[in-house]
């Protein structure tokens, strides 16, 4: 099923105190809202109080990485059974900052992928290219070059339903979104990629686009056919611009 969310990923951000108000003013300003998935994704420590504010509400809660492991001798780790003993229904897997300044390749974050899946979490696989490639015109072979490294390993059933996030790296955090046009192009991109093995899974796949994402410029990017929501960085840590674009997708 194609659906329409908004998730926040929090980075390393925030404190028991800022989370909880940060929390309960986006629970009240969204609460009733329906037809849209409301989802934030928190540093694993703060997991057990986002679950407690977030309980019986409209907004779920993720984690924003994953072991590749199931269980045993990795040292700093998590692994996708400790997520779901909080309830975790999505993990973010592959963002551009786990790939450039932790070292992971698309072949772990395949592993990550199917990891989170096997454990029956649903995990937003983010791709997109840097400003040297895109300059360099080779977007659209690294973005089909993430992607084929997911469908190696797990195979092509395993985008079922799946979410795909599209994250240019020259976007993230630079207050300098893609445009409409330029985000609407690789998101097309991405589902006839996966429409020419399978056009049922290209037709279900949700495609969400992240890289300076703010509630002035949420509604033109949302206005995309092939766009079916946001990632959000900085503005989810501020209520009222997370919620400004959350209603933005809700119109
Ligand atoms: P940004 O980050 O909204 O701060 O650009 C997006 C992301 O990294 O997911």
């Amino acid at each position: 099923m194609r659906r329409k969310m908004v998730a926040g990923n929090w980075k390393m951000n925030g404190n028991l105190s800022e989370n909880k108000q940060l929390l309960n003013s986006v629970v009240a300003s969204l609460d009733g809202l329906q037809g849209v998935e409301f989802l934030v994704c928190v540093p694993y420590l703060y997991l057990p109080s986002v679950q407690d504010v977030l309980q019986n509400t409209n907004i779920a809660w993720g984690a924003q990485n994953v072991s590749q492991y199931e269980k045993g001798p990795y040292t700093g780790e998590i692994s996708a059974s400790m997520l779901n003993d909080f309830e975790c229904r999505y993990v973010i897997v592959g963002h551009s900052e786990r790939r450039a300044l932790f070292g992971e390749d698309s072949h772990t974050v395949a592993e990550k992928y199917q990891a989170a899946q096997r454990a029956g979490i649903t995990p937003i696989l983010c791709v997109g290219e840097s400003l040297e490639q895109r300059e360099a015109g080779t977007t659209e072979q690294v973005i089909e070059d993430q992607l084929a490294a997911v469908i190696k390993l797990a195979g092509i059933e395993s985008l079922v339903n799946a979410i795909i996030a599209y994250e240019p790296v020259w976007a993230i955090g630079t207050g300098r979104s893609a445009s409409p046009e330029q985000a609407q192009d690789i998101h097309s991109f991405i589902r006839e990629g996966i429409e020419k093995r399978n056009v049922n899974i290209a037709n279900d796949l949700t495609i969400l686009y992240g890289g300076s994402v703010k509630a002035s410029n949420a509604s033109e990017l949302f206005d995309m056919p092939d766009i079916d929501g946001g990632l959000i960085g900085g503005a989810s840590l501020v209520a009222i611009d997370f919620v400004g674009i959350c209603r933005a997708l809700h119109q």
